[in-house]
């Protein structure tokens, strides 16, 4: 079953589920070279379909939660300028986060865009006129994996992003190679909803900057890993050494850039 396409929560328009999607022009392949080096990044998308089994209320993460402001990224960053600043940034521009603490220090978060504001940063600027929420940069430190800790932030935000009477549909996306994150967005009622090209030239000193890309909202997604004897090999693909699913082009954004 295809999920439905975003196009129905379009209110500016925009052609989705098509194959071409991207309303930003995209430079030729000269001034792509002259800007620096191109990259493409796969991911698949996922679209909340109320379906999942929500995590027990009784789970020991319970209480941790927080919704962020910036006392908070103040106090649970400190000490990490990079993670400060960005999610700053997130704040500014409206985003939802939700970070777990204990003990004063931060255990994981995720964030959220609004479908009245900018999409997610690692997505083009267009995604924000969808009109649908979108999680993205969330992240559980590597200690306390495995735990449910991320199946608990996306039940807390679906729980909470499904009340909104717009009924603004809400997405998720994440790379191939990455078997944990496609598992628990599976286990919270998502379905593959395509999979999106995001096009990136990246230049010395400037770092790497989204310029277009594309939604084909019909691409299936390859098969998800999950056998036991599978999962040592998922691990060592979760050691992040990743490539783009063409095999085209080296891909070199990280992770908790989704
Ligand atoms: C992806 C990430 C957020 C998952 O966090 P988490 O708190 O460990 O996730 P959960 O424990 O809720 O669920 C993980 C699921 O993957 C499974 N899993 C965990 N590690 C695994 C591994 N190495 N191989 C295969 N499956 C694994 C778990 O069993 C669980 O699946 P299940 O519901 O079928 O049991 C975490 O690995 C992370 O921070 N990674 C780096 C940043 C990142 O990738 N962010 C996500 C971008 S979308």
């Amino acid at each position: 079953m295809l999920c439905s396409t975003p196009a129905a929560t379009s209110r500016a328009g925009v052609r989705v589920g098509v194959a071409e999607l991207g309303r930003t022009k995209l430079p030729s392949c000269n001034e792509a070279l002259k800007m620096g080096f191109k990259l493409i990044a796969k991911t698949l998308v996922y679209e909340y379909a109320r379906l999942g089994d929500r995590p027990g209320s009784d789970s020991e993460w319970d209480e941790g939660w927080r919704i962020a402001d910036s006392e908070l990224v103040e106090s649970a960053f400190r000490g990490d300028p990079e993670r400060e600043r960005r999610f700053r940034q997130f704040l500014d521009a409206r985003y939802n986060g939700l970070i777990l603490i204990r003990n004063g220090r931060w255990l994981a978060y995720g964030w959220c865009s609004n479908p009245r504001g900018p999409g997610p940063t690692h997505l083009p600027r267009w995604t924000g006129a969808l009109g649908g929420y979108w999680i993205f940069s969330c992240h559980t430190q590597a200690r306390f994996r495995g735990r449910g800790i991320y199946k608990q932030l996306l039940a807390r935000f679906t729980t909470s992003l499904s009340q909104d009477t717009s009924s603004s549909k809400i997405f998720i996306d994440t790379h191939a190679e990455n078997i944990p994150s496609r598992r628990a967005i599976l286990a919270s009622g998502f379905r593959p909803c395509g999979v999106f090209s995001t096009y990136r030239v990246w230049a010395p000193l400037a770092g790497s900057r989204v310029v277009g890309g594309r939604w084909r909202t019909e691409e299936t997604h390859p098969n998800l890993i999950t056998s036991a004897a599978d999962s040592s090999v998922a691990r060592v693909s979760d050691g992040m050494s990743r490539r783009s699913l063409t095999g085209q082009v080296a891909e070199r954004i990280s992770m908790d850039d989704l």
